[in-house]
C-alpha cells in the first residue's frame, strides 16, 4: 500500500515534523499542496497545541499529522547535573554566566492524557510518535477516533516491535536523517542503520507500509525509496529554509553553509543522540559525553550559554538539527519543494 491510500493525500511525501523548527504555517502549505503536513507537538503547551491545531484546521480540509515525543521523563539527578555544569565551566567563565544563577530551561515534553485531551477537540487524521510508542491506554485513546499512527524505527527490531504493537505504518530512519534519533530499544549510536539499509530489511521483515527518512532531499532520492520498497518518504531538512519553517537566523545561515560543514550525531543538546551541524561545542567537546544529564535535562545547562554567544552572532552552542544531505534546502515556498519532491 502507498502512504496515498492509507492517509488520503495526493503525494507520497511526509513532511517531517520539527519541534521548535516550525508550526502550523509549514504543515499547511505542505497539506494544501497535497503532500502529508506535519505539526510537531514536543515543545508546545496545550494552549498552544490548540492554537496551532485551530490554525491548521481553518487553513486546510486536508489530513494533518500530529507529531509527539514518548519518553519517559526523567528524575532530576542533581549530583550529574552538577558533574555536566562543572565540565562546562570555562565556557561559563568566559560568557561571564554564574552556575548557580542559571534558570530553568523549557523542555520537551511526552505525550499525555492532556495531550490527548486537546487531540480529541480536532481528532487528526494520524499521529505519530517518536522514541517508541507511549501507554496502551493513551494508544487507545488515539485509536478512538480511527488515526492512523506512525513511530519511528531505527532497526529492525524496532520495526518488528511496533508492529507487534498495532501501528498502522513504520517510519525507517535512517542514521543520515537530521534532528533525534528515534531509538528505542537501543542507546548504541555506533549500530545504527542508514536509510538504504534499513528501508530494505524492514520491508522484508514486516507487513506493514514503510515510510523511507533520512538524506532524502529530491525526486531522485523520493524515486530511490519508493524502488526499495517504501511506500512513501518523510522528509525534514530539505524543508529548513522553506520561508514557512520558522528557524532563527543563525541556524538559517548555518544551513546556507550546511555544504561545506560536517554534521555528526550528539547527545550534548538534550542528552539523546540527534544530527546537527558540528560547532564549537561538538568539536571542542566532541560529539558524545556520558556527562550529560539525561533527556530533556541536558538543554538547561547549556542555554544561557547559546543565549550569550547568539548575542554575539555565534552558533557555538546553538543545537543545529540537520541531515546529512542538505543539498535540498531551498529558499523556495514549501508547496513548491513538496511538488518538486515528486518523482
Ligand atoms: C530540525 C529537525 C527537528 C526534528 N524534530 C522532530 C520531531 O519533533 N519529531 C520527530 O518525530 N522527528 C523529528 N525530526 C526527525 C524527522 O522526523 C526525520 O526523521 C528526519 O528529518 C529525516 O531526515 P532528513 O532530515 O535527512 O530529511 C527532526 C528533524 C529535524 C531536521
Amino acid at each position: 500500500m502507498r502512504i496515498e491510500d492509507l492517509f488520503g493525500t495526493e503525494l507520497p511525501i511526509i513532511q517531517a515534523p520539527m519541534a521548535g523548527s516550525q508550526g502550523s504555517a509549514l504543515a499547511i502549505a505542505v497539506a494544501n499542496a497535497g503532500g502529508l503536513g506535519s505539526l510537531p507537538c514536543a515543545m508546545l503547551t496545550p494552549d498552544a497545541m490548540r492554537a496551532e491545531l485551530q490554525a491548521i484546521r481553518a487553513s486546510t480540509p486536508r489530513p494533518i499529522n500530529v507529531n509527539f515525543f514518548c519518553h519517559t521523563p526523567p528524575a532530576p539527578d542533581a549530583e550529574r547535573e552538577a558533574r555536566w555544569r562543572a565540565s562546562l565551566a570555562s565556557y561559563y567563565d568566559e560568557h561571564g554566566i554564574r552556575v548557580d544563577q542559571i534558570p530553568a530551561a523549557p523542555v520537551r515534553v511526552p505525550f499525555t492524557a492532556t495531550a490527548a485531551d486537546v487531540l480529541e477537540e480536532f481528532e487528526p487524521e494520524v499521529v505519530s510518535f517518536h522514541f517508541g510508542l507511549p501507554s496502551d491506554e493513551l494508544l487507545n485513546r488515539v485509536r478512538s477516533w480511527g488515526a492512523t499512527m506512525l513511530s519511528s524505527a531505527t532497526t529492525v527490531a524496532e520495526a518488528r516491535w511496533l508492529e507487534a504493537r498495532g501501528v498502522d505504518a513504520v517510519i525507517a530512519q535512517g542514521l543520515e536523517a537530521g534532528g533525534h534519533r528515534g531509538m528505542f530499544l537501543s542507546e548504541d549510536v555506533g549500530t545504527q542503520v542508514g536509510t538504504l539499509a534499513l528501508v530494505r530489511q524492514i520491508v522484508r521483515a514486516i507487513d506493514l507500509p514503510v515510510i523511507a527518512a533520512g538524506g532524502i532531499a529530491d525526486a531522485q532520492g523520493v524515486a530511490a525509496a519508493l524502488a526499495l520498497g517504501a511506500a512513501g518518504v518523510q522528509v525534514g531538512t530539505a524543508y529548513l529554509l522553506c520561508p514557512e519553517a520558522t528557524i532563527a537566523p543563525l541556524y538559517r545561515a548555518a544551513l546556507k553553509e550546511a555544504a561545506t560543514r560536517d554534521t555528526a550525531v550528539t547527545n550534548l543538546f538534550t542528552g539523546r543522540p540527534a544530527r546537527g551541524i558540528v560547532n564549537r561545542l561538538m568539536r571542542e567537546r566532541g560529539p558524545m559525553s556520558s556527562d550529560v544529564p539525561a533527556f530533556p535535562l541536558a538543554a538547561a545547562a547549556l542555554a544561557p550559554l547559546r543565549a550569550q554567544a547568539e548575542s554575539r552572532g555565534h552558533d557555538d552552542f546553538t543545537q543545529l538539527w540537520c541531515g546529512q544531505n542538505a543539498s535540498g534546502c531551498k529558499e523556495i515556498p514549501a508547496a513548491e519543494l513538496t511538488r518538486a519532491l515528486c518523482p
